[in-house]
């Protein structure tokens, strides 16, 4: 259907509005009037375009009606108005404030009313045409492009009404050529902050009014390129691609590169190379009209519904995605090339291969990026009304046929302008909008123009309208149960495939349970796996807070941190939940015992085979490499494996601790990381570590109000350790407290036991330590106390018994838990201060970063070296963080601990209650000391602030416990 088809616009504005007829349009449920159809997006052809990016005077006023349009008229003198960036929102720029909501409108339900507070953004621009600008004599016309307008625009050029749109990240055109003069045009575009648009819109984000994507003036010469649809498919049974480049105005199509030479229209087959996330091949050609000369980026591809899965050449994949939101924490939604660049780069340097453009359409040249570096879309529409769950769905738009224009105008919008991609495979129908007409239209209106790809809908239970059975958060036995086909559900839908649109909740300290997820996905060909919630913390930087969030400009209704939950922190520096990530959806499964001198090496690709990759093998005793090589592999097609003999053991190994490393890096530069960069990676253990051993030789000696008991010393009447071989140590006792995480806090609305609450309603956080008894035996110091919460009659009877050879002091805790534990613990293990002078942290253990139990398949064991400030993990609420795994031992302020068995070691310039009290990192003060905690258990990390919380495995139950760490004095 050509784009002179797709669904128009409706001129008439809704009857009965009751704001002033001169902004009747901002509650209109109409998009809007006077646009140009909807057609594809190209970022260059070889017509002139004029770019009217830059410093506009602006304007706010706090209604949408308080000024009228005169400014709009030329000659207006607008010298005393502001400046704002273009692309911008005005609140991040010094004009009123962004207001954060989840799923709350942030104003009331009414639908389509909004407040009469409104704030409204007057913009006025004044440019030249380029001395070279085509004149009208030259026949021909000028387009003006809003690429994203949040929520309402009405626009004059030159003081003509061109009209008025909705749909914030949806692009809107106009013709202004017959407008234009050669100098001193004057571009007014008014925005209002909410419209009826805004029930359309309630994505889980920040509300940021504002012309935030690009404004361009692009000449249309005679006999211009309108709209046209590049249909290039593949047929992985030939290796033939099928071009078909349909447009509105006849032209020819050449591909040199396959020697393609076509009008438009007519098909044509060749021998290609698909294009595939993996392998991403796209062949330069032009669509050129009698006017103009598009550049066309052209990739063979199919994608089809069949067997029941997604396939795409043929092939079934699996999505390791994310859901990607636009941020940045200086400019919001509006962001640069290099920032979307740099979004495509890590996504592939994290071995992510597909992307869901949480909830609308990106910036268009992200997609671009995406045809490129390869990755697989889901390309969202612009749709979200969440906000009437709060009333049982009532009055829902897309339930209520009059919306559906506005319905049928994004999905055009969308499918127009992003139909020429690659990259694009599922087109989704937006999120959270509950069920009705409108959405089936949009289904139907998509699959008539587009039957080339699928359709997605998480919202549609039953999968009425959709290719793919797509939820949310979905437990990991839930998705076990769909893998296996036993979830029931609509005849449909039981013969579709799954994917989990949203899991891994990645806010603060997490996701836990990837790897778990990722078990299960590999699993059961009905998986398709699925994209992490989210890609980048939404933080606002902030002088006050560093970054802020919800509730940080005094808004009345707000969800807090909820809206910093991403795999990236806001300066878009990776959390340890993307290292994790990357290692659990490695590309290339290395697996083996190391011992019997093979390893086994599984090509997990969909498509690629492994000639892309260099294989590297090291040995390591005690964590430190003592050889390493190149490991031949042979280049396994997807999908197949191989047993690779590894070399014979280096000599020497005997007495420590050793094992392979292998590794599996680029072997050339590639276009999204250099050679050498690491793709995947696995330690095989060889030989096992031999704990410390410390034989209770030395006497304790009680004089002066002190014990002696070799290096350590002990306050005699509590047994308290104050010095170990002259370093101070303050405070050393159990401790079982963590700040929760916001996965620990869980969601509200949560039916499970949520953490971090129950420990508070438990005590946890002010356990009381009672000492009952210091005994001096003849070659050990026993303290003996009990540890409970006030109010409660549980407690944990914990037991400190010190021995010495002469050298070592050993500390073995013993902790039996007394009484009706109900809820697990946060930690288990000792924590104490030593001075605030320590700084450098040595360790053998997991790292470079922090773990947790259900997050720790990315620490490498190995030899580590960190500062106490590098320790911390700067989670944008400050939670607990920072803990490495099975760590042998570490060194830090002239102290040297050693445990039995590994342990979780932690180290702070705060305590854990102060990070618990504090909002925002700024809150976090360094105080006199470094507080060290050794733990013996940790519990798990989960996802229950919007998910399911940690597996069964990963709870920290009270149960009887024994751990012990030695103490030495590092030299
Ligand atoms: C989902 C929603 C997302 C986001 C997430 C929680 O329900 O689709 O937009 O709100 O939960 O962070």
């Amino acid at each position: 259907m050509p784009s002179s088809e797709s669904p128009r616009i409706s001129p008439a504005p809704e009857q009965g509005t009751a704001l002033s007829s001169r902004v009747g349009y901002v509650e209109d449920v109409a998009p809007g009037h006077g646009t140009l159809p909807p057609r594809a997006w190209y970022a260059a052809s070889d017509a002139p375009s004029l770019s009217l990016n830059g410093r506009w005077r602006f304007r706010l006023s706090p209604t949408a009606d308080a000024e009228d349009d005169a400014f709009a008229a030329p000659g207006y003198d607008a010298e005393n108005w502001a400046r704002v960036s273009v692309p911008g929102h005005w609140v991040l720029q010094g004009h009123g404030t962004p207001v954060y909501t989840n799923h709350l409108y942030p104003f009331p339900v009414d639908p389509p009313r909004v407040p009469t507070e409104n704030p409204t953004g007057d913009h006025l621009y004044v440019f030249d045409l380029p001395a070279d600008w085509p004149d009208r004599a030259a026949g021909g016309g000028t387009v003006l492009r809003f690429d994203g307008v949040e929520s309402c625009a009405r626009v004059w050029l030159n003081g003509t009404d061109l009209g008025e749109f909705k749909g914030s990240r949806l692009p809107h055109e106009f013709a202004a050529g017959h407008l234009l003069k050669p100098s001193g045009n004057v571009l007014a575009v008014r925005v209002h902050q909410w419209s009826a648009g805004s029930y359309l819109e309630d994505q889980d984000q920040w509300w940021l009014p504002g012309i935030f994507r690009d404004v361009t003036l692009l000449h249309r010469p005679a006999g211009a390129v309108l709209d046209f649809f590049v249909h290039a498919s593949y047929d992985h049974t030939t290796g033939e691609g099928t071009l078909r480049v349909d447009s509105d105005v006849d032209g020819r199509v050449t591909v040199p590169g396959l020697g393609v030479d076509v009008a438009t229209g007519e098909p044509v087959t060749v021998p290609v190379r698909p294009w595939t996330a993996e392998t991403p091949v796209l062949y330069d050609g032009v669509l050129a009209t009698a006017g103009e000369r598009v550049p066309l980026r052209i990739g063979f591809r199919t994608v089809e519904l069949a067997d029941g899965l997604i396939k795409v050449n043929g092939k079934a994949v699996l999505f390791k995605g994310v859901n990607r939101h636009e941020w940045h924490p200086e400019t919001g939604r509006a962001l640069d090339l290099e920032t979307m660049r740099e979004d495509v780069l890590l996504m592939k340097r994290h071995n992510v291969n597909a992307v869901r453009t949480s909830h609308y359409p990106p910036h268009p040249a992200f997609l671009d990026l995406c045809d490129e570096y390869g990755l697989w879309v889901v390309d969202e529409c612009d749709l979200e009304t969440h906000g009437f769950v709060e009333q049982d769905w009532r009055d829902n738009p897309v339930d209520d046929d009059r919306w559906t224009p506005a319905l049928l105008d994004r999905a055009a919008r969308m499918v127009e302008r992003d139909k020429n991609h690659p990259c694009v495979v599922v087109w989704s129908l937006g999120n959270e909008a509950g069920t009705g007409r409108g959405l089936t239209a949009m289904a139907e209106w998509i699959r008539d123009r587009d039957p080339s790809r699928l359709v997605h809908y998480e919202g549609d239970i039953d999968s009425r309208d959709t290719d793919m059975y797509s939820r949310m958060y979905a437990s990991h036995a839930e998705v076990e149960s769909i893998g296996r086909g036993l979830d029931g559900g609509t005849r449909k839908r039981r013969r579709l495939p799954f994917i989990l649109c949203e899991y891994g909740h990645a806010m603060g300290n997490g996701p836990g349970g990837l790897a778990d997820y990722q078990r299960i996905f590999e699993a059961y060909d009905r998986l398709q796996g699925g994209f992490v919630w989210e890609w980048i913390d939404h933080g606002i930087q902030d002088e006050r807070h560093g970054y802020a969030y919800g509730g940080d400009f005094g808004e009345e209704l707000h969800d807090g941190n909820f809206v910093c939950d991403g795999l990236l922190f806001p300066d878009r520096a990776p959390s340890p939940g993307l290292v994790e990530y990357k290692k659990v959806i490695e590309p290339v499964r290395i697996e083996g015992s190391g011992a019997d001198g093979t390893v086994r090496i599984t090509n997990a690709h969909d498509f690629a085979d492994l000639s892309a990759l260099a294989f590297l093998w090291s040995y390591q005793l005690d964590g430190e490499s003592v050889d390493a090589g190149a490991l031949p592999v042979p280049e396994l097609a997807a999908g197949e494996s191989a047993d690779v003999k590894l070399p014979p053991l280096p000599a020497g190994t005997r007495g420590a601790e050793g094992g392979w490393t292998v590794r599996a890096v680029l072997a050339a530069d590639a276009a999204w990381a250099p050679k050498g960069h690491e793709v995947a990676w696995a330690q095989l253990p060889v030989t096992e570590r031999t704990v410390p051993k410390v034989s209770a030789t030395a006497r304790p000696v009680s004089r002066d109000g002190v014990i002696t008991l070799g290096p350590g010393v002990f306050e005699a009447r509590t047994g308290t350790l104050r010095t170990v071989g002259g370093v101070e140590v303050t405070g050393l006792r159990l401790d079982v407290w963590r700040a929760p995480t916001d996965n620990d806090e869980g969601a509200s609305w949560q039916d499970g036991l949520r953490y971090g609450p129950a420990w508070r309603t438990y005590g946890l956080h002010r356990m009381r330590h009672r000492l009952d008894a210091v005994e001096v035996g003849d070659n050990a110091l026993t303290v003996r106390t009990r540890v409970a919460p006030a109010a409660r009659e549980t407690g944990l009877t914990t037991v400190y018994h010190w021995t010495c050879d002469g050298a070592r002091l050993k500390l073995a805790v013993s902790v039996v838990p007394e009484g009706d534990w109900s809820v697990p613990l946060p930690r288990l293990g000792v924590r104490f201060g030593l001075a605030g002078s320590a700084d450098r942290v040595r360790w053998f253990g997991g790292g470079p970063g922090e773990a947790y139990p259900d997050s720790r398949s990315a620490a490498v064991l190995g030899r580590w070296e960190s500062t106490v400030d590098a320790l911390q993990t700067p989670y944008v609420r400050p939670q607990e963080n920072g803990a490495r795994a099975d760590v042998r031992w570490a060194e830090i302020g002239g102290l040297r601990v050693e445990g039995d068995p590994e342990f979780w070691f932690t180290a702070r310039r705060w305590t854990s209650e102060h990070l618990d009290e504090a909002a925002h990192r700024t809150d976090l003060v360094p105080g006199h000391a470094v507080w060290v905690n050794l733990d013996h258990g940790q519990h798990g990390i989960g996802s229950q602030s919007c998910g399911p919380g940690p597996l069964p495995q990963y709870v920290l139950r009270a149960e009887p416990a024994r751990f012990s760490f030695v103490f030495t004095k590092t030299s």
